[in-house]
Parts: structure tokens; C-alpha cells; sequence
């Protein structure tokens, strides 16, 4: 069975404010998008990749992505129109039971711990897992003026995180419904939870951050910093038995 990767790299990161996207922004003297890349290759060497990049992007090098096996593949609009050409690029080689994990460019910190969960994850699940750190803060809701409306129950809330893993048909069916209904997806597994299926939480470390505003690029080189050192900054959360219980 071929493990499929789809990176979306695509966007064009507005909020970073800066020069390029941030894919491209330089992490620890290297791009963001190619430490994304060696983190993925170290846990699934064996992966087939599709790299959604930008059709004008211009600062994409073919020489940061160490896998054997991969392909462009153009991104869209959104980030789920990325993922979804990505899917549609695989569709005459991919069975519609293979696995297909989409993990975002802008999340170098991934710990390979992590990876290797998830993956040990699927080995006995149906529909498919993302991973997820549960909210740490007292979680407010806004009202328009910009005060709190009131404050949001913490238990049971989950950040989303990537990678995201689903089988190839059922994915590919959610996306093209969900897309359908002009719906803003920002995950793989809103689609699927669209369809009524429950997508298994996988606990993951909260510092799997998405590089989205200027200070996360100081944040992610500490990370990598601590990580090198063997220190998980965020491994205050329970266990995958607690989850399951
Ligand atoms: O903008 P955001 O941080 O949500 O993007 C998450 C990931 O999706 C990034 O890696 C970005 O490059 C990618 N993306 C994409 N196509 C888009 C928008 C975002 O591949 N149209």
C-alpha cells in the first residue's frame, strides 16, 4: 500500500508581511518549506509526495525536497483547492484505500515522535486522524465590539493540527462536498466530519506551531533549538490512552 504525502505550499502567507511566502522564509539558514520537508522524509521515507506549490511561485528549489518519489502539482485559491488538486494528481495511481496524509509547509516543527503516532494510529482505524493538542488557554467568544461575549467551556476543545490523515476516496468524496457548499474549509477533517464521520484526535505536542505572523519564526528556531536537546517544551498533555478513555 503506498503512503501518499500532499503538502500544501501554495499560499501566500499575507500575514507574515514579509518579502516571500513564508514557505520561503529562512529558518536555522534553511527554507521553512524544505525544514517541512526533511522532517517528513525522516518519519516516511518511503512516501510518494505531491508538493502543491504556486504556479508563480519563483523561489521554490527542486533541490530542497529529499524524497525519491514526488511531484508539483499546481495549488488553488484556498488551501483546500491545494489539497484537492493534489488529490486529483494522484487519482490514476492512488487505490482508494491507500492513505493519504496532508501536512501544511508552514509546520517545520512537527516532532517525528509525533509522525510515528500517527501513523502507528492508522494501522487499526476505519476513517482516519489528525493530530491535535487540546486548548491549554480559558477560551473567550467575541461579541462585535470586541468584548467578550462570554466564556467558551475548555473541556472536550482541541486544536487542529496537521498532518492530517484520511483514505484517498473517502478524502477526495468530502472535499469535492464540501467545496460544493461554498463552505470555508480549513482542515481535511471538516470535510469528513461534513460527511458525519468522526475523525480520530491523536495527540500531538503544541509545538507543532503553523508559522502564520512574523514573531512564530523566532518561536519555531527555539523550538527546533529545544527539540535538538532532546526537550519537548509542550508535553503537558495527557496520554493517547487518557484520550481514548
Ligand atoms: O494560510 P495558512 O497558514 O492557513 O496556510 C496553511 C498551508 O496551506 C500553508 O502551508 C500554505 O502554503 C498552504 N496554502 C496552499 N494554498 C492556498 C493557501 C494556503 O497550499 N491557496
Amino acid at each position: 500500500m503506498t503512503l501518499w504525502l500532499i503538502v500544501p505550499a501554495a499560499g501566500r502567507g499575507t500575514r507574515m508581511q514579509a518579502d516571500r511566502p513564508k514557505q520561503y522564509l529562512s529558518l536555522e539558514g534553511r527554507s521553512v518549506l524544505a525544514r517541512t520537508l526533511e522532517r517528513l522524509h525522516l518519519a516516511f521515507p518511503e512516501a510518494v509526495l505531491r508538493l502543491c506549490l504556486d504556479p508563480e511561485d519563483v523561489h521554490f528549489d527542486p533541490d530542497e525536497v529529499p524524497f525519491a518519489r514526488w511531484q508539483r502539482v499546481d495549488g488553488g485559491g484556498e488551501r483546500a483547492d491545494s489539497v484537492r488538486r493534489g488529490l486529483t494528481s494522484l487519482a490514476e495511481e492512488a487505490a482508494d484505500d491507500d492513505w493519504v496524509l496532508v501536512h501544511d509547509a508552514a509546520r517545520p516543527c512537527v516532532p517525528l515522535a509525533d509522525l510515528t503516532a500517527l501513523r502507528e494510529a492508522l494501522e487499526d482505524e476505519a476513517i482516519g486522524a489528525l493530530l491535535a493538542a487540546p486548548a491549554a488557554d480559558t477560551m473567550k467568544r467575541a461579541d462585535a465590539r470586541g468584548r467578550v461575549s462570554h466564556t467558551e467551556p475548555r473541556d472536550g476543545l482541541w486544536h487542529a493540527l496537521t498532518p492530517q490523515a484520511f483514505r484517498f476516496d473517502l478524502l477526495r468524496q468530502a472535499l469535492d462536498a464540501a467545496l460544493a457548499t461554498g463552505a470555508s474549509i480549513t482542515d481535511e477533517a471538516s470535510a469528513i466530519e461534513a460527511m458525519g464521520l468522526a475523525p480520530r484526535l491523536i495527540h500531538g505536542s503544541r509545538d507543532n506551531l503553523k508559522i502564520t505572523r512574523p514573531e512564530d519564526l523566532a518561536m519555531a528556531s527555539r523550538i527546533l533549538t529545544l527539540q535538538r536537546a532532546g526537550i519537548d517544551i509542550a508535553n503537558d498533555t495527557p496520554s493517547d490512552q487518557e484520550i481514548e478513555a
